[in-house]
């Protein structure tokens, strides 16, 4: 569905711009969208790049498929339909945190091209970055932290990415991360560092004149 169900809803703006937030923060908005297998070290990297970003004051977010799936998406599975949806609603969810100001880390195998590019086509250019966290099955299968691979290949679990459904990896990624040959905190200072380099995260000391300009401006409205 691409429009509201109701006609009687009518979109509200607010009194601080986007640009006025990320002057606030001293970063930009944006969705940082993590795609890979189970295992492949998705959420570790995740976790492991908010607290770098934290340490500089940045404000940034992680969302975990493991978590939304208890909450938000607690209705949904892992049928293709279940995971479209999922990944539809945490696309908007990233969308609103960009929109917000905010790094936004998703964590979520999102194991089909199609979803993945509808969510990168609902923002502004510039503000999804895919990256594919590449690690072969095997390696993934091996860790099996939770023993998951396991009971898949006993076919206690069905549709499993990797095993009994499919995962199609990124055609054009913005950034590779092969976590079977670095570890992960190199993966997640190889990931900082794209984003400082593409100007997503300013320096702190820049901001500082301009955080009161903007302050001022907001409160003058
Ligand atoms: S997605 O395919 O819809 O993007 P998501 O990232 O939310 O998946 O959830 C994946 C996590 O759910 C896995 O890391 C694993 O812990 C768990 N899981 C349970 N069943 C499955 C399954 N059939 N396929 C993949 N992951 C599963």
């Amino acid at each position: 569905m691409d429009k509201p169900k109701s006609q009687h809803i009518t979109k509200h703006e607010t009194k601080v711009s986007r640009a006025e937030r990320e002057t606030l923060n001293g970063h930009k908005g944006v969705t940082v969208w993590l795609t890979g297998l189970s295992a492949s070290g998705k959420s570790t990297i995740a976790v492991l790049v908010d607290q770098l970003l934290a340490e500089r004051g940045a404000r940034s977010y992680v969302l975990d498929g493991d978590n939304i799936r208890h909450g938000l998406n607690r209705d949904l599975g892992f049928s293709p339909g279940d995971r479209a949806e999922n990944i539809r609603r945490i696309g908007e969810v990233a969308r609103l945190f960009t929109q917000a100001g905010i790094v936004n880390l998703t964590a979520f195998i999102s194991p089909y091209r199609e979803d993945r590019d509808r969510n990168r086509a609902i923002q502004d250019p510039g503000d999804f970055i895919e990256v594919f966290v590449d690690s072969p099955l095997e390696v993934c299968e091996r860790r099996d932290p939770r023993g998951l691979y396991r009971l898949a290949r006993e076919g206690k679990i069905p549709e499993f990415t990797g095993i009994s459904a499919p995962y199609e990896p990124p055609l054009h990624p913005d950034l590779v991360l092969n976590t079977d040959r670095e570890s992960e905190a190199e993966s997640a200072a190889t990931l900082v560092a794209y984003l400082e380099e593409r100007g997503y995260l300013w320096k702190a000391a820049a901001a500082g004149h301009k955080r009161a300009a903007v302050k001022k401006r907001v409160s003058e409205r």
